[in-house]
């Protein structure tokens, strides 16, 4: 039932492109920038495709684009939706396996967090080696998709490690000081206590947010090779000497697009994957 569910969304947009991504992309708000540097071949509104989960802020419907970095045909997602919007797991990796049967063997994911590691600051980026998603539930909980992947899956390398160390050595290469570490996601929407990051990071948590791990599991579920960059857009709640707001989290972001998109079409432009 599920599975037809995502093979009606697969259909839906076959009628519309037959491109085929190599890899997939999911933007994180404020990188919209990077759909610049893509030589568009297709644009599909979310809001076009019947079943597809849908952001509740207007606005932020959100879309798919097809198209080429480089050589490499990608399709990037423009806005997603999150957990706390009140969908199921289930649907907020939808558009992960849906990516999947579209063609994309390598994901990319970015996003957004609250940085908790010693010496991390605002506006740093941070490869994801590894994530802690034990306190939302599991995106593969319910009958297994045995079509997509296997009941229990391994998940001892969840971030691929050529592809993280092929970012940190563009990030190298163009004098970004990317820093390495493990993402804890939590359901939100609000931002954590003083307590809540102290346990995160005495659990050996080194940035927190709000989507990418459920996204990571659907991810190697179905086999996809993957990997993760945080924009770290504030310290953490105690950390930060203020109150967190959106408004924060939105500014940074801005302030880092430059570095953060030219790392983007370098790693997927380039002959990586
Ligand atoms: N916590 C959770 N999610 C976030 C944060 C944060 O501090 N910053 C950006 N997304």
């Amino acid at each position: 039932m599920e599975f037809a569910k995502i093979e009606n969304c697969l259909k839906q947009i076959r009628e519309k492109t037959g491109f085929i991504p190599k890899a997939a992309v999911i933007l994180g708000s404020g990188l919209g920038g990077f759909t610049d540097t893509i030589k568009v071949e297709a644009e599909i509104p979310y809001s076009k495709i019947k079943g597809f989960p849908v952001s509740t802020v207007p606005g932020h419907e959100g879309k798919f684009i097809f198209g080429y970095v480089g050589d490499t045909p990608v399709a990037a997602m423009q806005g997603r939706v999150h957990y706390y919007e009140g969908y199921d797991m289930h649907d907020v990796v939808l558009p992960i396996r849906l990516l999947k049967l579209l063609g994309a063997e390598v994901l990319v994911i970015t996003n957004a967090a609250g940085g908790m590691a010693d010496g991390m600051k605002a506006g740093d980026l941070m490869v994801i080696r590894d994530h802690i998603s034990s306190f939302v539930p599991s995106p593969l909980r319910g009958a297994n998709i045995d079509e997509i992947g296997t009941r229990f899956p391994d998940m001892s390398e969840v971030y691929d490690r050529a592809l993280s160390d092929k970012i940190n050595e563009i990030a190298k290469s163009i004098g970004c000081d990317i820093k390495n570490g493990v993402y804890i996601q939590t359901a939100g929407p609000q931002y954590e206590t003083p307590a809540e990051i102290k346990m995160f990071k005495a659990l050996g948590a080194d940035a927190v947010g709000m989507s990418t791990a459920c996204d990571a599991i659907a991810a190697r579920h179905a086999g996809m090779r993957v990997c993760g960059i945080s924009c770290i857009t504030n310290l953490a709640a105690g950390i930060a000497k203020h109150e967190l707001t959106h408004a924060e989290v939105m500014e940074t972001t801005k302030k880092t697009e430059d570095v953060f998109c030219r790392l983007l079409t370098e790693f997927i432009g380039g002959n990586n994957f």
